[in-house]
């Protein structure tokens, strides 16, 4: 049977077993977009009853049933009445000390009031739950979704009952094999419902989708779609900017589906004037306002073009944590605590690490010119041979996209790090991912991150074929940290495989803890701000001989909480790798790398 024959009928059992695992229950509906701007939204934000289910029994006691005594010798051993409250939305191991590193489930309950109304329709989003959410209303399961960054939702129109409704969610954030990520992983494990919970109420037709970006390699034509829900789905539509005086008119199919074009003379937005307009997207029984800009970026030969100009990439690593609070990061504020680090810093793109952060962040990075790197937590060890994998790599990609599409911020949609060669399926499941995201939007980079490279003799040897897929080359190396140099700095050299593509440094660094002055500057063990600040040195010093360099990351910007980093005077499970201590101390590195990119 030939090759194709058999990745046909491979795909084939793939989908086939997928679907089984899918149909058991409804998966989490890929949610409306700019949820934020609705008009009839009613927020489910604040606390919420919890009880931790250590012993997972909560399954067989059935508690989103919530019985009550009948007779007096009935009884249940749960009870959400008297039960501890936890803020939502918020990470549950930041809240109270005894859930510090709690991986488990924790069952949430919130109340709340409800009258319906005809030809209404109503929608329970998520903005996410990490990991696995169980979701119930009224005692009655309306659904599931796996990953913990990416926004979900539920139709509840016919569901929902008049007056009191009782909302029960299961939240599992235990490690899965097959999970996106998979076990291991160097940051803490923050379960709950982390982000924002929204009942929005439409009318039956209502403004599901749209993008308005760009055409690839355009600096003036929109090209774009806008995709209604319900019952009524061909309707005229209008894209309109005031602004600009923009007014474009069409009419969607009967599924709903509008494609639209059109030219204007746009300020473009990029890090040094992040211009925004207001966008307004209205139907016959909707509207929804966006605040969107316009920009382009693509690779060509060797270079980055923004707008049609090579640009250097100034980048930090942030992961989604508010480093004062150490709590995973869901606000504007905690944004903004993040952001403004990386604006002193003198960057002008954050790499979002690992995961999609939250909407709050991505629109506030555009707002203050910072370009995004959003990424997948394909990180590292991966199954990605298991049957389900596949699926949920696609849904995650799909759900990432359709929030975060009309950010003209976002510039790279980075599909993995640091995944293996050796890995079964690695290559096949990846490139299979790549096209489905070109194919979803072919306005941005797509990237792969690894550290798969060779060094030997003070020579790096860049070679993974993960990179053919890539639009850029990124690569993370730890030389002078996990791997002493091998030679100077200034004499390494680079052997690349792909020399007609750009080449990022997307992770380099080393720890140290603010203020340990304790041993020898010149020994790791000590985790002085002395031997960070070399390793940054060198690094500046060997940037100088890398062919093609767009631009460095370092990893990363704030120290952040890592279980697994467990020295107990140096680390006190922090990754210690920041520029700034946890409480936004600057190390000496810092400095050095301010001066290295207010030379670029
Ligand atoms: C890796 C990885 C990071 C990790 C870092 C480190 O390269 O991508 O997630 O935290 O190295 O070891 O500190």
């Amino acid at each position: 049977m030939s090759k194709y024959k058999k990745t046909a009928k491979k795909k084939w059992i793939l989908a086939v077993l997928s679907l089984i695992a899918i149909l058991s229950h409804t998966y989490g509906q890929t949610a409306m977009i700019n949820v934020e701007s609705r008009d009839n939204k009613m927020s489910l934000n604040g606390e919420w009853k919890t009880m931790i289910d250590p012993a997972n029994s909560g399954e067989y006691l059935q508690v989103w049933q919530e019985k009550t005594p009948q007779k007096k010798t009935d009884f249940f051993e749960y009870s959400f009445e008297g039960a501890p409250l936890l803020k939502v939305p918020g990470d549950f191991n930041s809240q109270l000390r005894e859930l510090t590193h709690l991986e488990g489930i924790a069952w949430y309950k919130k109340s709340f009031n409800y009258s319906r109304k005809s030809g209404k329709r109503l929608f329970l989003h998520f903005g996410a739950v990490n990991y696995l959410a169980n979701v119930y209303l009224n005692g009655e399961k309306i659904g599931s979704h796996e990953g913990g960054f990416t926004p979900f939702q539920f139709e509840i129109t016919d569901i929902v009952k008049e007056g009191e409704n009782a909302l029960i969610v299961k939240v599992d954030n235990r490690r899965h094999g097959n999970g996106l990520p998979g076990f291991s992983f160097d940051w803490l494990n923050f379960g709950g419902i982390t982000r924002d919970v929204d009942l929005i109420e439409t009318n039956d037709t209502y403004i599901e989708d749209y993008t308005i970006q760009l055409k690839k390699g355009s600096l003036n034509t929109v090209q774009g779609s806008i995709q209604l829900n319900g019952t009524k789905p061909s309707q005229k539509v209008k894209v309109r900017i005031p602004e600009l005086d923009l007014i474009h008119k069409a009419k969607t199919d009967e599924d709903g589906i509008a494609n639209i074009e059109f030219t204007s003379k746009f300020e473009l937005w990029s890090p040094e004037n992040p211009k925004i307009y207001e966008v307004i997207i209205e139907s016959e029984t909707d509207i929804v306002k966006d605040q969107i800009g316009f920009r382009s970026i693509e690779v060509k030969g060797t270079d980055i073009l923004l707008n049609g100009q090579p640009i250097f990439i100034k980048a930090v690593n942030i992961h989604e944590e508010n480093p004062h609070q150490g709590s995973r990061a869901h606000s504007v504020e905690d944004a903004q605590v993040l952001l403004n680090a990386a604006k002193e810093l003198g960057c002008n793109l954050v790499r979002l690490a690992h995961y999609p952060h939250s909407e709050n962040t991505v629109r506030e990075a555009e707002k203050m010119g910072l370009m995004v790197w959003s990424e997948l937590p394909i990180y590292q060890h991966i199954q990605f041979e298991d049957s389900l994998v596949p699926q949920k790599m696609e849904n995650m990609l799909k759900e990432m996209i359709r929030r975060d599409k009309n950010r003209c911020g976002v510039v790279v949609w980075a599909l993995s790090n640091e995944t293996y060669p050796g890995t079964p399926g690695r290559n096949d499941a990846l490139i299979e991912l790549t096209q489905q995201c070109r194919a979803e939007d072919s306005t941005r980079l797509v990237v792969h991150v690894a550290n798969t490279q060779t060094y030997k003799d003070n020579t790096f040897g860049v070679s993974d074929s993960l990179y053919l897929h890539s639009d850029i080359v990124a690569v993370n190396e730890y030389i002078g940290w996990y791997i002493p140099w091998q030679g100077k700095p200034s004499e390494t050299q680079w052997h690349v495989a792909f020399p007609n593509k750009p080449l990022f440094i997307s992770e380099f660094g080393g720890e140290a803890m603010y203020g340990s002055q304790g041993g020898p500057e010149d020994e790791a063990a000590y985790w002085t701000e002395g031997y960070q600040e070399k390793i940054y040195v060198d690094q500046v010093e060997m940037f100088n001989k890398v062919p093609n360099l767009v631009g460095v990351c370092p990893w990363l910007l704030f120290d952040y909480k890592s279980p697994g980093r467990m020295h107990t005077v140096y680390q006190q499970g922090y990754n210690r790798k920041g520029l700034l201590s946890e409480k936004g101390d600057k190390k000496k590195a810092w400095y050095v790398m301010k001066e290295y990119f207010k030379s670029k």
